[in-house]
């Protein structure tokens, strides 16, 4: 029989500390209106100066597991997409590992920025489809505030910090678009547009961690065009139209992208579940953030049909078709 993967369970973790606009106000040359009208975002929480990525992903991790109901003796890997690690090396996934007290298994991350935790996905969905592993701990967790130029108004009014995970669990069986789980994943990337989305440090380049620099009227426009592409492209893989998605949980980097993206896809706003007002822009985080704060609401219910899509620095891009 072959195997596909289910998504058993999903959680996440946002920092204690909340920075509205009002407060960027008091720092950078900005206001409260300017960031609504164009990002959507009224706030975004803030790690502790004690808190790491991996702390935020443990905290992750163990909300998804308590809500599947999966003891940590059954997982296998584990897999943080992240483009802010504790250390250069090893692993903030292995310090997850150690964390959560798991001596077995294996551990470790990814690196696609906003789109990382799709990839994360792809990647424990194949090793589970190839027979490797059986259950996977799925994390993106960032903090993002500790590459911000705090003083760059057009980048530090977007981002926050934070952690979103699923757990995947293997099921046996041919699997049709009326089964619950994983569907398919799709993933892109184009590494000519390195130079609109980066971070100008790195221990190969440079002797600190550097900023983020962004020329963001270039990805806005990039945004919106392979968005809606790589959702097109998850539909029409299975014959499947708008219409027959329940909703779309995208990537939170802009509300003007998310509205773009769903107009361009045909489908309307009351189907998508937007959090960009409240965490902006975690990266890897917010896609499994935006995720487990629907499920745990009850908006999105089991059986229902879920869309995710996302894409970040490198260019990277991508989508996964769930049943959940
Ligand atoms: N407060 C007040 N004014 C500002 C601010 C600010 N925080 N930031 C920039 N401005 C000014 C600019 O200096 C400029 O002034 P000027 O006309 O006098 O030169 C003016 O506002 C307009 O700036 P633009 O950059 O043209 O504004 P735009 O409407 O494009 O909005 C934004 C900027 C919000 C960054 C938008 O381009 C965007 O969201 N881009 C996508 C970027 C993104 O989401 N990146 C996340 C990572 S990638 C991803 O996740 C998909």
């Amino acid at each position: 029989m072959p195997r596909r993967s289910l998504i058993l369970g999903c959680g996440g973790y946002l920092p204690a500390r909340i920075v509205t606009n009002a407060e960027l106000a008091s720092r950078v040359d900005t206001s409260d209106e300017w960031i609504v009208e164009r990002s959507g975002i009224h706030q975004r929480h803030i790690a502790a100066d004690h808190e790491k990525t991996s702390d935020l992903a443990l905290a992750a991790a163990q909300a998804a597991l308590a809500h599947a109901g999966i003891e940590v003796s059954a997982v296998d890997a584990v897999l943080v997409a992240t483009a802010t690690p504790d250390h250069t090396f090893p692993a903030t996934a292995a310090r997850v590992q150690a964390g959560l007290g798991m001596t077995r298994g294996f551990a470790f991350d990814l690196q696609a920025v906003c789109s990382g935790f799709l990839y994360a996905l792809t990647m424990a969905d194949s090793l589970i489809r190839s027979g490797q592993i059986r259950t996977a701990v799925v994390i993106g967790a960032e903090t993002f505030s500790r590459i911000l130029d705090w003083s760059e108004r057009s980048t530090c009014v977007l981002f926050g910090d934070g952690a979103g995970a699923v757990v995947l669990g293997a099921t046996e069986g041919e699997g049709t678009i009326a089964d619950r789980g994983i569907l398919s994943t799709h993933l892109h990337s184009d590494g000519r547009y390195h130079d609109l989305l980066y971070v100008d440090g790195g221990p190969s380049s440079a002797p600190t961690v550097g900023h983020l620099r962004m020329e963001g009227r270039e990805v806005f426009r990039h945004a919106v065009v392979n968005l809606a592409q790589v959702g097109h492209e998850a539909l029409t893989t299975h014959g499947l139209s708008a219409a027959d998605l329940d909703w779309i949980v995208p990537h939170q980097a802009n509300r003007r992208i998310i509205e773009g993206t769903a107009r361009k896809l045909g489908v309307s706003l009351d189907r998508v579940v937007i959090t960009v007002g409240e965490h902006a822009n975690t990266s890897a985080a917010s896609v499994p953030l935006a995720l487990s704060q629907a499920v745990h609401d009850g908006r999105i219910q089991p059986g229902q049909l879920v869309l995710l899509e996302a894409m970040g620095g490198g260019f990277t891009w991508g989508s996964a078709l769930v049943r959940i």
